[in-house]
């Protein structure tokens, strides 16, 4: 089988040399790279750097290898474009059309989906005309995965870092797997809640829960991939952020209430994946529990957490947004199931049998997803990306 073609477009920016390390990870993961700088890229990492890693010729105007048109060619070809760093600059050739490079000719030529994944400082990311191009990109169908918040050139932090390039190596991924479909959740906001809550007992000890988060990550990477703007609001995962999501660290299940409660004033859809504790205790010690020589512990009390999911699915911030539960059973998976779903009130409930060894902390998943509507959609033994796929296929039917 032919390798799939990615052009790896590469513009001016600083984070220049982390286009590097994604160009290792898509030759070393099968793909056939052509790189195309710009002229000021090549400022910062040379010509004789991309072209020793992709294996390939390297050319920054039109005018190089006439003969075989490269101009058209290139683009005409790829399966994927992906710019890393996208410059300001770059974006607003690319919104207007310019074709004054080679890399815009190419983005011109190009009927695959397309990838910009921006860097630059925060004034920069904020101007007006930088938010007007990428709109614009983003409504011509590209993905234009969000900067990363986060030390920029200089002594300055903000948003406008260029994300980890493992995390845009996932989205290319990710979009290379869907292939030209267009992004269905470009314009979208959709708010997502991953990990396990943990309610302090003192300042070193916890209840928590077995959730790793995986599943909530592998959600908020594939609605990036399909265009959404994503808040990834995360309970002790310890994961590494996925490119172009907002992420919103929290740690007890009334730090996730406030954030999800703000995040969801302007979400088209909130999926909790999260595992939230139902019960806290009731006291949290200040100091350390000591043990006491010949007394039993204090019992803990506990009292109730409030319960996110039914207050959002009963207070929806506005009507035809979407609202997705996650089950975790371990017995009577669809009664509880189905239980569940009609006492929480939101429109779709994904039901999964947990044990020790079963889904928490594993890279598949297995389950039932059910729909307020009575639909059931079963989703087979996988990989959790697989079953986030589905759970935004039906997300993205019911904003329709
Ligand atoms: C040291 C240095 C760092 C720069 N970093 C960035 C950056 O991160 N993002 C950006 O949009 N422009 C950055 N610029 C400005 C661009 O290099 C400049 O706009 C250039 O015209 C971009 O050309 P290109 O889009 O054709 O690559 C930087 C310039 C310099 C000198």
């Amino acid at each position: 089988m032919d390798k799939p073609k990615v052009v790896l477009g590469v513009s001016g920016g600083i984070a220049a040399y982390k286009a590097c390390e994604l160009l290792r990870r898509l030759t070393e993961s099968g793909h056939e790279v052509r790189v195309v700088p710009t002229a000021s890229a090549l400022h910062f990492v040379g010509a004789a750097t991309w072209s020793a890693l992709s294996g390939n010729p390297v050319a920054t105007e039109v005018w190089d290898d006439v003969h075989e048109v490269p101009h058209v060619r290139i683009g005409q070809h790829a399966d994927l474009v992906v710019v890393a760093p996208a410059t300001a600059d770059l974006l607003a050739r690319a919104a207007h059309g310019l074709a004054d490079d080679l890399l815009t000719n190419t983005l011109l030529t190009a009927r695959c989906p397309v990838v910009f994944a921006p860097a630059m400082h925060t004034e920069m990311w904020e101007h007006p005309a930088v938010r007007e191009n990428v709109a614009t990109l983003r409504r011509r169908g590209a993905v234009v995965v969000e900067p990363a918040v986060g030390r920029l050139t200089g002594v300055d932090t903000g948003k406008g870092r260029l994300p980890d390039p493992a995390e845009i190596f996932e989205v290319c991924r990710r979009v290379l797997a869907r292939g030209v479909t267009a992004p269905d959740l470009a314009g979208r906001h959709v708010v997502v809640s991953a990990g396990g809550t943990r309610e302090p007992l003192d300042p070193v000890r916890f209840l928590g829960n077995r959730s790793s988060g995986k599943q909530g990550y592998a959600l908020a990477r594939t609605a990036a991939a399909r265009g959404a703007r994503v808040t990834l609001l995360a309970a002790n995962t310890g994961l590494p952020d996925p490119a172009g999501v907002d992420v919103v660290q929290v740690g007890t299940a009334v730090q996730l209430r406030e954030a999800v409660l703000k995040a969801v004033a302007d979400a088209d859809a909130v999926v909790m994946a999260a595992a939230v504790a139902d019960f806290r205790p009731q006291t949290y010690a200040a100091g350390k529990i000591k043990k006491k020589d010949g007394q039993d512990p204090e019992p803990v009390v506990l009292v109730r957490n409030p319960d996110i999911l039914a207050e959002i699915s009963a207070e929806r911030a506005h009507p035809g947004q979407v609202v997705v539960g996650f089950a975790a059973e371990t017995d009577d998976v669809l009664a509880n199931g189905r239980a569940k779903l009609a006492r929480k009130g939101c429109d779709l409930l994904v039901v999964n049998e947990v044990g020790e060894r079963r889904t928490f902390g594993s890279e598949e998943n297995e389950a039932l997803v059910l729909g307020a509507d009575g639909t059931e959609t079963p989703v087979p033994h996988g990989p959790k990306e697989a079953l986030a796929e589905i759970v935004w296929d039906l997300v993205a039917d019911r904003l329709r």
